[in-house]
Parts: C-alpha cells; structure tokens; sequence
C-alpha cells in the first residue's frame, strides 16, 4: 500500500509499504530510513518510548484504538496533539492504502 510520511524536515516520501510482513508504521519508517538512525522506535515498538509517534493526517477513524499503555505514554510525551498517535502501535493494513502522516519532532 502507499503511505506519505512526512518526515521530520518536511519533506514528504510516498512510500510502498508491504501488508504481508506483518510490520507496523514504525518499522515502515525505520526500514525506508525516514528519520536518522536511533532516533524512532527505541523501545522496539512496546508503546513505551514515544520516540515513533506520529500526527495522522488522514484516515484517523480508520486506526485501531489506543490502547492503555498507548495512552499514557502520549500522556506523558512531547509535542503532543489530537491527532498523535504511536506509529509502532499501528499495523499495515490493506485499508491505510493512501494513509498520510507526519513524524514528530524528536523530543529534546
Ligand atoms: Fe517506542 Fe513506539 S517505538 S513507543
């Protein structure tokens, strides 16, 4: 499926990401090399780092809920707004063909 991932200059990449390998939208961006190194997903996708999240701008209605332990570390994390979510905490799914994000700054 295609996803856009803004990334942290703003510069937007359509990436293909694949729904057969069971990735969430972390490893996406982690495995096109969207961000610098070490700088998203370093709690390996536990919703306990908030280093991958992300703003959806699209398709929101259509993402799995928040889970507990993904609330309450956007709770407790940076530059958070309505539309954050955990990018580790959302599957690829042959229904977020034409998803649209933005990478979070990295927390100071
Ligand atoms: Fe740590 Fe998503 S990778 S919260």
């Amino acid at each position: 499926i295609k996803i856009t991932i803004i990334d942290r200059e703003g510069e937007a990449h359509v990436v293909d990401a694949p729904t057969d390998m069971n990735m969430n939208l972390m490893e996406v961006v982690r495995s096109f090399e969207l961000a610098p190194e070490g700088t998203v997903g370093i709690c390996g996708g536990m919703a306990m780092c908030a280093s991958c999240q992300c703003y959806i701008l699209n398709f929101e209605h259509m993402l799995p809920e928040q889970s507990i332990e993904e609330e309450d570390m956007l709770d407790q994390a940076f530059f958070v707004q309505d539309n954050s979510r955990l990018s580790c905490q959302i599957p690829i799914t042959e229904e977020l063909d034409g998803l649209e994000v933005k990478l979070a700054p990295e927390a100071p």
